[in-house]
């Protein structure tokens, strides 16, 4: 399995405070048979300033003491980035790390606010577009307005949004309305990923194995497989052969 989306960088945002927490992280991935995980740290304008520099960086140090200690987990980086219009200068400026590339287009794990969906977030991703970038919408199933009325799934979806759900929402660990909206979202194949979202050790872990039984259940073994391996392995080979 590949996990796409996980906070295992440390220090570095809301996720793993020190070191010792990424590695435990990592340990539990390994264990639970993630063999690529992708570290996507929070750059949000304003609260988490992380800069593609100091990312690698950050990457290229877990890397090294993860191998001192026998962790075969490969590892790559990209990040989570929030909606923002002020998004628009760093991504002129190539600023902004992308999750993978498919064809000729870029690929961007960019987050709605929890909360809502933001008046212009169609304008953004149209412009996005223009600029050859496609978007991928982390954990849609724990957004209040997606959760209040389904129409913002289609009109993602219309406007070319890939869709990846966490996988503890999937087990119900985030409310039955988050439940209820991964489950219809996987019937209808709305769903292009399922990834941890790994924040620390107590808070979602990166175990992906429990929600792979229960979409196996939903959706049969070829359509389970496409999330958890073969659809994250496409978006992210050009990270891992780096
Ligand atoms: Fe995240």
């Amino acid at each position: 399995m590949i996990d796409i989306h996980s906070h295992i960088l440390p220090g570095i945002d809301d996720g793993a405070k020190d070191l010792s927490e990424s590695l435990a992280l990592l340990k539990i991935a390994q264990n639970d048979g993630i063999t690529h995980m992708v570290a996507t740290p929070h750059i949000h304008l304003g609260r988490f300033n992380n800069s593609t520099s100091h990312i690698y960086n950050d990457l290229a140090n877990l890397k090294s003491h993860a191998q001192a200690v026998g962790i075969t987990i490969k590892l790559a980086v990209a990040a989570e980035v929030r909606l923002d219009i002020e998004l628009m200068g760093l991504i002129m400026a190539n600023k902004l790390p992308f999750i993978g590339q498919i064809d000729t287009y870029n690929y961007l794990l960019l987050e709605l606010p929890h909360s809502h969906v933001p008046q212009g977030y169609d304008k953004f991703i149209m412009w996005l577009a223009k600029q050859n970038i496609k978007v991928i919408i982390p954990h849609p199933e724990r957004n209040r307005d997606i959760q209040a009325n389904p129409f913002y799934i289609e009109r993602l979806k219309q406007l070319g949004c890939e869709f990846q759900l966490t996988a503890s929402s999937i087990e119900g660990a985030w409310g039955e309305q988050a439940k209820s909206v991964c489950e219809n979202m996987l019937k209808a194949g709305f769903v292009d990923y399922i990834a941890s979202d790994a924040h620390s050790v107590k808070r979602r872990p990166p175990i992906l194995s429990k929600a792979k039984n229960v979409v196996r259940e939903l959706i049969g073994d070829d359509r389970t497989q496409a999330l958890f391996a073969t659809n994250p392995t496409r978006l992210t080979e050009s990270l891992f052969c780096g």
